[in-house]
């Protein structure tokens, strides 16, 4: 007997910055632009890369085609609403891919279903016609009821059972305007999989959005129900406030793989390289305080913080700056910096001091750091230098 899916170890990462982090008004990418995204993805151990949304433009439509025929191990996968002419524009874009995906939606909670003016049952039909029709063009199939956490639960299984049915390989379980919260993320994974038949013989994703600030941690709930995929973005960009960030979540599953045994093919050393890269070509900064790839993230500057790291890193940081592929120094040099800190930092820079001449420095080092925020390395170099010239 095979393991059924969300019993096994392994947790896909889908990348959906081409397409959902895209949408994030302003952060519009060149074609080259998301060709470049797209390998470095591809480079770093994505398993599926979400292009784009080929139906919504040419320009659309060439990225992922482009991106299909370049990728070397990810999925390839194009977004299509629940109708034929969308689904057939996806296959044309990614059946370039040697593992194409079709990925198709249609909001299923009654504020969707208000819109679409489809009652139940003609939803249950149009998922059944959609799913079979994307599955006679691809192998290969995910579907997302769009709202899924603010669908009746009776409707969400019916509509899941049906899609599974019709062929789908991965069902995606959106939190579309991030409402849910850890418990109920993975309160309604673990009723999916309960009650839907067929359920543990595909993979559930989970797709966060982080209105609240809560997409990192419903991921991981999902993930700890059963959840298979996590669905996210470089630096969490999206609508509104965003995306479940790749970041996060890898390192979280790296870091406290104690308490969350699952594993990711993500190679974490290229993560700081793509978040800049992402940032630069979006136009949209990574603040100062973000976790993992924000400037401060791995940044001591009080007194006590500085000493613990420099005698043993562990003190006061869970995982290494190298990690992510980050080589600067951790240490940055302010008014809450001690003597430990400037004598290790004059030693890199090739000064050794004696305790009387270290002394003299950091009162001088002091009163340079109440006028300035940071005190760079050349300030400290012309700190030096007027010692010499002075003494
Ligand atoms: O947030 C959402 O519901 C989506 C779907 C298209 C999967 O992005
Ligand atoms: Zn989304």
């Amino acid at each position: 007997m095979t393991t059924p899916i969300a019993e096994q170890d392994q947790v896909l990462i889908f990348d959906t910055t081409l397409r959902d982090g895209e949408q994030s008004p302003g952060a519009t990418m060149t074609h080259d632009e998301k060709l470049e995204i797209a390998a470095l993805l591809d480079e770093m151990g994505v398993d599926i890369i979400e292009a784009g949304f080929p139906i919504a433009s040419e320009g659309d439509f060439e990225a992922v085609s482009d991106i299909a025929r370049l990728a070397r191990r990810s999925v390839i996968c194009g977004l299509a609403r629940a109708n034929p002419g969308d689904i057939d524009r996806a296959w044309e874009a990614v059946k370039h891919a040697a593992r194409p995906r079709i990925h198709t939606f249609i909001g299923t909670s009654p504020l969707h279903r208000d819109i679409t003016k489809l009652s139940q049952d003609a939803m249950a039909e149009r998922i059944h016609a959609t799913v079979s029709h994307a599955r006679n063009l691809c192998p290969d199939v995910q579907w997302s009821p769009m709202d899924a956490t603010r669908t009746e639960h009776d409707y969400l299984c019916r509509v899941v059972e049906i899609a599974i049915k019709a062929g789908a390989t991965t069902i995606n379980i959106p939190d579309t305007v991030g409402y849910t919260a850890p418990r109920e993320s993975a309160a309604l994974i673990r009723m999916l999989l309960e009650r839907v038949p067929g359920a543990d013989q595909i993979i559930f994703a989970t797709h966060c959005h982080n209105d609240l600030g809560m997409a990192t941690a419903n991921a991981l709930a999902a993930v700890e129900a059963g959840a298979r995929q996590i669905e996210c973005t470089i630096n969490g960009l999206g609508e509104r406030a965003g995306n479940t960030a790749l970041e996060e979540v890898v390192m979280a599953l790296r870091v406290r793989n104690d308490i969350m045994p699952y594993r990711t093919g993500i190679d974490t050393t290229k993560i700081m390289n793509i978040s800049r890269k992402v940032s630069t070509v979006s136009g949209f900064p990574v603040q100062f305080n973000k976790a993992i790839v924000g400037k401060n993230a791995f940044l001591h500057e009080s007194g006590i913080h500085q000493d613990g790291v420099l005698k043993n890193a562990e003190t006061f940081e869970i995982m290494r700056p190298a990690d992510i592929g980050l080589n600067d120094t951790n240490i940055v040099m302010g008014k809450h910096s001690g003597r430990a800190a400037l004598r290790a930092k004059l030693r890199d820079l090739g000064f050794e001091l004696a305790d009387n001449q270290l002394n003299d420095v950091f009162v001088r080092f002091k009163a340079l750091a109440d006028r300035k925020k940071e005190v760079y390395d050349d300030d400290l170099i012309a700190l030096m230098q007027d010692s010499t010239t002075s003494a």
